[in-house]
Order: C-alpha cells, then structure tokens, then sequence
C-alpha cells in the first residue's frame, strides 16, 4: 500500500506528551509524520523528543529562511494526505476559525486543502465557554472534523468535565480511518452527501421555526453508508444526535446554511435529503427579543419561502449526483402525495413515509416507508431506523454496480 503522511500540528497543552505515542505508534504502520509545533507546544515536549521519534526535523518558524526556500507553509500544507491538530488549543481553535496566520501552525492551517482533524484539548470550562463552541460550529461547518474531548479529569487544576484528549489508540483509529477509507464495502470510492434533522429559522435571538424531526433517519443513513465503505459527508440541522464516527459533519442551523453547506460538499456520487427543513422562515428576523406590549396585540410574523434544497440540486446542470433520493413526509395520501413530490422535486427516487403522529416516526425508532423509483412504488415493511438505511444502502449499492456493469 502506498506509504501516506500527516502533518501534525501540535498545540500548547500538558496533552502534548500523548502525541509522542501517537507518533509512534504512527510509524510503526508505516504512516510518515511530519510535525508542526506551536511556540507554546515545545514548552511542554521538546522539539528534540519529537524529531527523534518522527526521525525528521521539526517545523516552528513561519519565517525560517531555509525552510521557506526548501519546503515553505504552502507545500508543508499540501504535501500529505492529512492535517491532524492535537492538542488543538482553545487559541488554536480560535485561530483556525478567523483564518489568522501569524505563526506557522495556522498558516499551515489556512493554506491546506487537505482533510484537516482536530482532537481538542482544554479546560472544561475554555471548551464550553460559547466563544469555543462557536470557533468549532465554525470550523466544522467548514469542513473540519473533530474528535474528542474526551470526559474527565483535568491533569492541572483537577477539574471534570469535556476536555481531555483522546486516548492516542482512539486518535490513531480516526486517523486511519482517513487515511485508509474501506477499499472492500459495496459504496468504497464513492462519496455520498446526506442532509439530516431539522432547521431552526430564527424569529428573535431565543425563538425559531422547528419541527420534530430527531436526524435519527438521516443519522442512521450515514452509519449505513460508512460501514458499506463511502465517504460520507453529513450536513445536519441541529440534533442530539452523536455524529456517526467516520463521517464528515457539517452543523447547521438554517435552511439557507443547509443549502451553501451541501453545494460546498459537492461533488458528491449519491446525495439523500432526510433532512426536514423548515419550509418557511421569518422575512426578517427581529434583533432583539419581541416583546409583549400587554394590549393584547399580537405580533405580525412574516414568513418567506426558504430554497427546496433537493430541488436545487436535483436540477442543477452540471455536477448533479448521479443519484437523488428524496424523503417524502406525508400525513395522508402517502403515496400519490410522494409520487408528485418525486416528479415535482427531479429526485430520482423517493422514500415515503406516514408522519402521522399516530405512527411514532418522528422522534421514534421505527419506520415504515414506501420506495418510490421511475418505474414503480415497492413498499417495505415496518422496520427500525437502521434496517431501513441498511435495506436503501444496498439498494443504492446495488444500482451503482449495475450501472458500473453496464458501462
Ligand atoms: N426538502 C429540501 N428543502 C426544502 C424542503 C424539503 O431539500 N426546503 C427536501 C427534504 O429533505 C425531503 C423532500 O424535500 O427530501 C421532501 O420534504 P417534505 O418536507 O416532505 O416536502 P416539502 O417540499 O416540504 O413539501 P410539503 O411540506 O408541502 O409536503
């Protein structure tokens, strides 16, 4: 197998000794690491520990004459196959998302266009504080994946809570499985693009527009979709949800977010829109919180269409997925109803489902949908969430050999 390389970028923290392992144990499969450390990383391992076990030298300077001339921030950002962040500071995070550039470690940053992973590790309280949390909605919603922090006690202060970094065995798993995508599954080679979950349209700072939907469908899609060997990309609206290790997460809140979030995604083999998006959003949300006036009146609320973003895609003319899967939720004339939407939205096959509240679909565990393709309608019978992407993702396999068979 072709020999693969990762820049590691090591931030500032007492974390830092763990990359000496993960270094290690990278080498010994055969991974070349090539690593970047922050000022603030070799006060706590020394460059010289690092270079001995990476047996390479060890990047620090943005303004290295020699390195500038021989390898320079923009090829060490491009030649390698993954950028890996560990620790990754609040301050690297911070960093990151606002796209600085004064220290090598976020010029390398900025100038990649390689898959980037970040494993956090901080303070519990630096982690939740919203500043942090914003920084990483940013950067995911980027196309930047994170892992971690894991739950537990802090090595300096003895406080608990999210923040410690992941063990380096969790770490090296998620490296390699970029590195190192399923060769064997029926969908390897194939990027497939899944939107799930609700939006939330804002109407004032603390109310929005919702719906029930729990991303538990579009969630349980792209674990089908990983296991079969995809590259999966998952846009998803916001949800309690885990995001299915192996995937790339994107979070968003709006429909608008959900739209640019998926066309920078593409291009993509297979997109299927589980999401439930709201199909109305506020014309202009109010700045500050609406108030009552206590005369009674009442607020006049003035909604506007948000884009059908499967209708957007699926009529795109050029770079449109070579397959579009629709859901179709219905309360009533399930299928005549999807059937439309199938031929109305361009998809080339819908999955219909009765939302009805009797049935318990949205938020439950159970689904009962009905298959809706050019020729025909083929209904399944009432399984969980998970057999039902099971059963789509191998039909969708299924059709792709066929095709790459009649090719
Ligand atoms: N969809 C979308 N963008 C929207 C609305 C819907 O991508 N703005 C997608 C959904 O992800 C789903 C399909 O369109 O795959 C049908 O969604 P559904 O909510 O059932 O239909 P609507 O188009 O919203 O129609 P209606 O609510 O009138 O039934």
């Amino acid at each position: 197998m072709e020999a693969k390389r990762i820049v590691l970028i090591m931030g500032g923290g007492i974390a830092a000794y763990k990359c000496l392992d993960l270094i290690r144990r990278l080498r010994e499969r055969g991974v070349d690491v090539r690593v970047v450390m922050t000022r603030a990383a070799q006060q706590f391992v020394t460059p010289l520990s690092v270079s001995a076990l990476s047996n390479d030298r060890v990047f620090t300077d943005l303004f290295d004459l020699d390195d500038e001339r021989e390898i320079g921030h923009i090829r060490l950002s491009r030649l390698c196959d993954l950028i890996v962040v560990a620790p990754a500071t609040a301050d690297l995070i911070a960093k990151a998302a606002n796209g600085h550039a004064d220290d090598l470690a976020s010029a390398v940053l900025l100038a990649s266009d390689k898959q980037i992973l970040m494993a956090p590790a901080m303070n519990p309280k630096m982690w939740l504080n919203p500043a942090t949390q914003r920084n990483v909605r940013q950067l995911e919603a980027d196309g930047i994946s994170f892992i971690g922090p894991a739950v537990g006690e802090m090595a300096e202060s003895g406080e608990a809570g999210p923040g410690r970094l992941v063990e380096p065995a969790e770490l090296l798993a998620a490296i390699e499985a970029r590195l190192h995508p399923s060769s064997s599954g029926s969908l390897a080679g194939r990027h497939v693009l899944i939107t799930s979950g609700p939006t939330h349209e804002p109407i004032d700072p603390v109310r929005y527009i919702a719906n029930r939907s729990s991303g538990k469908q579009g969630h349980a899609i792209a674990a089908a979709a990983i296991a079969a060997g995809a590259r999966v990309t998952l846009v998803s609206g916001p949800v309690t949800l885990g995001a299915p290790a192996g995937a790339t997460t994107v979070q968003v809140q709006t429909a608008e977010e959900m739209l640019n979030a998926v066309r920078a995604a593409l291009p993509a083999d297979v997109a299927i829109f589980c999401a439930a998006v709201a199909d109305w959003r506020a014309a202009s949300p109010a700045d500050e919180k609406i108030k009552k006036t206590g005369d009674g009146e009442k607020p006049q609320l003035e909604l506007v269409e948000n884009p059908d973003i499967l209708k957007t895609i699926a009529h795109m003319k050029t770079g449109r997925p070579n397959l579009i899967v629709g859901f179709a939720a219905e309360t009533e004339n399930v299928i005549a109803f999807a059937t439309r939407k199938r031929r109305n939205k361009g998809a080339d096959w819908t999955v219909a489902n009765d939302v009805s509240t009797h049935t318990g679909v949205m938020g439950g565990d159970r689904n009962r949908v009905h298959l809706i393709t050019e020729t025909g309608v083929d209904s399944w019978p009432e399984m969980s969430k998970r057999e039902v992407a099971e059963t789509l993702i191998a039909r969708i396999s299924a059709l792709l050999h066929d095709k790459a068979r009649r090719v």
